[in-house]
């Protein structure tokens, strides 16, 4: 490499932060040290820029350098062949704050490989065929201000992969193809102030974010539901935000928040929810703000509790029974239910606010006795394969077959 292009390098790095991101895509090869004067001699297939910032981005690099100075406290191993990362793989280095990871051909992380290391504050790992987050994988991180695993092939979470992991800005997980979140994925983690998951999320085990305290934003969006079941949220404690939004929720299932507690902001925005056995925010739930906007519930829910300081109610769209008041709807807790609120069915009213489908009975006209027990069977079929596993839907389809019949 020509010294003026080694220089100019060195230029950027100083100038910019983002000469980081550049040296790690430029896949240059090993050179000398630059201040061999000063500096003990770099490893090989290193760059050592400075004593704390070193670059080892070359693929013939198989694992971790043993060799490195412990003053480095900038490291990428982008684009070196990693493969697997060992318990403590860097508790030599207990001055790194800056840890750069992506296109490393990482596969697996065993516990603890980031043990030991107090001062890190960014940890990158990008672009990788990183499959699973093992337990503890990133156990005993402290005042971390990121954990970034974006672009990764992580299809699963693994209970206490996150354990004894404190005081963390943010841990990304966007363009993941994680499908579930298994229970106390989350376990251990306490005070992030954001978890980005990512999207097409298809099932979330009971107690998923058990053990989680301490959560500014916790945000689930796109996911694809077939339920939201019982416990999903327990032990869920200290959250600024909990939004469900963007999302088929399924249904709503009894105890969907049982166990959750202390959340300032509960939203469910803009879903799809098939049917709503339950919905309760009790007093020991403490959720200050309960905010559903602009959701569309293919049927009204069977039961609603509310024991919450603020609550929204609106934009959403719900089925206008024929003969059926609006306000009788458990829903209709806020003062302009009726008017903020629409009908999503029959077809004759659908888009229209709650209060003037029902003004004549405008949701009766064009009705056929017909239609009624063609939606109560599908209703019926929809829930057969439920009833099958659960004895008490059972009970609901016999009621539903015994009203298509009458
Ligand atoms: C990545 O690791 C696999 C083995 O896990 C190996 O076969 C492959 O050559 C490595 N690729 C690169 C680019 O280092
Ligand atoms: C992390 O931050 C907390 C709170 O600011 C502090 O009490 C703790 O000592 C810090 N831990 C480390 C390892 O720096
Ligand atoms: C309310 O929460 C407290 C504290 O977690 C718990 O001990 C108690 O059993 C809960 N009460 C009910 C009625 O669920």
């Amino acid at each position: 490499m020509a010294p003026f292009l080694q220089l100019r390098w060195l230029v950027h790095w100083l100038v910019s932060a983002a000469a980081w991101g550049l040296l790690c895509g430029a896949g240059f090869a090993h050179s000398p040290p630059l201040m061999p004067s000063l500096a003990p001699p770099c490893p090989l297939h290193c760059i050592c820029l400075s004593q704390s910032q070193v670059v080892c981005n070359s693929a013939s690099l198989r694992g971790v350098p043993s060799t490195l100075t412990p003053t480095v406290t900038q490291l990428s191993l982008s684009r070196a062949d990693l493969r697997v990362l060992r318990s403590d793989a860097f508790a030599h280095l207990r001055q790194l704050r800056r840890l750069a990871l992506d296109a490393c051909n990482l596969t697996k992380i065993r516990p603890f490989a980031f043990r030991g290391l107090p001062r890190l504050r960014e940890l990158y790992i990008q672009h990788t065929p990183l499959a699973t987050v093992d337990a503890f994988a990133f156990a005993a991180l402290q005042n971390i201000t990121s954990i970034v695993l974006s672009h990764n092939r992580i299809a699963q979470i693994e209970a206490y992969a996150f354990a004894g992991t404190n005081y963390i800005k943010l841990v990304s997980l966007r363009n993941n193809p994680i499908k579930r979140i298994l229970a106390h994925a989350f376990s251990g983690l306490n005070d992030v102030v954001q978890i980005e998951l990512p999207s097409g999320i298809r099932s979330i085990e009971p107690q998923a974010f058990a053990g989680l305290g301490g959560v500014g934003t916790l945000e689930l969006a796109y996911m694809d539901l077939p339920a939201l079941l019982q416990d999903t949220f327990r032990g869920l404690t200290r959250v600024g935000r909990l939004a469900l939004r963007e999302s088929d929720l399924g249904v709503i299932r009894v105890g969907a928040f049982d166990g959750l507690q202390r959340v300032d902001v509960l939203e469910m925005c803009n879903n799809k929810i098939d049917a709503v056995e339950e919905l309760a925010l009790v007093q020991n739930n403490s959720v200050r703000s309960f905010k559903l906007t602009g959701n569309h519930m293919l049927e009204s829910p069977e039961s609603v509790v509310l024991e919450v300081e603020n609550v929204v109610i609106s934009g959403n769209h719900l089925p206008c029974e024929c003969g059926r008041d609006p306000l009788a709807n458990p829903l209709a807790l806020t003062a302009d239910f009726a008017e903020e609120n629409y009908c999503i069915s029959p077809l004759k009213v659908r888009g229209r606010s709650l209060a003037s489908a029902t003004g004549a009975g405008a949701a009766c006209r064009g009705e056929a006795g017909g239609s009624a027990r063609a939606r109560a069977a599908a209703g019926a079929g929809a829930l057969l394969g439920d009833a099958l596993a659960l004895p008490h839907l059972a009970l609901t389809v016999t009621a539903l077959a015994f009203f298509a019949g009458s």
